[in-house]
């Protein structure tokens, strides 16, 4: 499997998914800046790689601190969370990360700062190790209800890519590939950055899944023509009941599943659950620049000075949602109110 994001030699070593597939290209972050620049333009995305990124932006930002004190040493991390977690506001896994490198420096404030700052280090290595052995654990128990045969609809990239390795949704379909059973995939193209057609595409074929490419309006013809089975995507936040933001236009897809009597299925780690917000009412949804919708990659598609609303997610409410997978098992409706 590929690596997203690794910590080599002082840097943070990541894959640019803007050039694939054309290119596996790899950008290495020697500061703070080319990390978050790196977030914002999704050379590095997806939910938990999101989070990794944040822990190793913590990392970056202080190896060099010149602090004296920890009150000094807090308020650059302080700093640096307000910078990072101003890049993208719906991934709650990024805020998650943030947090947790923070109180686990608090929690360390009486040793000295150089102790300090391995410390943070040991902690962002043990995100990304978690995040390993959790998206495993999601494939494991989310392949459970998978069944030999049956075609997967899926949207954005939930994948390696979008992770440590392995994937949420995707994990899932590998590990089903794994225990032999024979898995089809659609693709939606996922518009307006592809994610679908370049990286999820790109993913499976390294795996050796048959999948077909379709746009995202096509996606409710395949399935009135009884060619899915499930759907399975990722998430970026899910609210205490169950509302779930991911990729825009997943919101679309649960809609036309539950029409065509198909089950809707989410994956993600416990990381992306947030549990204090109660509904999908409070997530944020970022919202991007209007060269996204009137580019279509790099080349000009729709007239100047056009009007373009441009949000990147949705809420998928949740009496849409069949199931949750996470690494602590599958949770139904009432989804996170009653069961945690
Ligand atoms: O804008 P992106 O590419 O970061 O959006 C990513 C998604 O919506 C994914 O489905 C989500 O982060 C889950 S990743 C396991």
């Amino acid at each position: 499997m590929i690596n997203t994001i690794e910590w080599v030699n002082g840097e943070v070593k990541i894959i640019d998914q803007t050039q694939l597939p054309q290119k596996l290209e790899y950008i290495y972050c020697k500061d703070v800046e080319t990390l978050r620049e790196a977030i914002s333009s999704l050379k590095v995305r997806g939910a938990p790689a999101l989070g990794i990124a944040g822990a190793f932006g913590v990392v970056l930002g202080t190896q060099n601190s010149s602090a004296r004190d920890y009150a000094d040493f807090k308020k650059e991390i302080e700093t640096l969370i307000n910078y990072l977690g101003s890049s993208r506001p719906t991934a709650v896994n990024l805020f998650w990360s943030l947090k947790r490198m923070k109180e686990y420096a608090e929690k360390n404030k009486n040793k000295k700062i150089e102790e300090i700052k391995t410390i943070l280090k040991k902690e962002a290595f043990k995100i990304i190790q978690e995040d390993k052995i959790c998206n495993r654990r999601i494939g494991k128990i989310g392949a459970s209800l998978l069944e030999d045969g049956e075609t997967i609809l899926t949207h954005c990239n939930a994948g390696a890519l979008a992770t440590a390795d392995y994937g949420t949704a995707l994990g899932i379909i590998y590990k089903a590939k794994e225990e032999g059973k024979r898995i089809k995939v659609y693709v939606d193209e996922t518009r307006p950055l592809l994610q679908g057609a370049r990286l999820t595409t790109w993913e499976l074929l390294q795996e050796g899944i048959e999948i077909i490419l379709i746009c995202d309006n096509m996606a409710g013809e395949v399935m009135r023509e009884k060619k899915i089975d499930k759907v399975l995507v990722g998430a970026d936040r899910v609210a205490a009941n169950g509302d779930t933001a991911n990729k825009i236009g997943t919101y679309t897809l649960a809609v036309l599943a539950k029409e065509n009597d198909i089950p809707f299925y989410v994956a993600c780690p416990f990381s992306s659950i947030d549990l204090s917000l109660p509904s999908g009412k409070a997530i944020p949804i970022e919202q991007r620049d209007s060269a996204e919708v009137t580019e279509g990659l790099g080349k000009r598609i729709a007239p100047t000075g056009i009007k373009v609303y441009n949000p990147a997610f949705d809420i998928t409410p949740a009496k849409y949602i069949t199931a949750i997978i996470t690494e602590k098992g599958i949770f139904r409706p009432p989804f996170f109110k009653r069961s945690v």
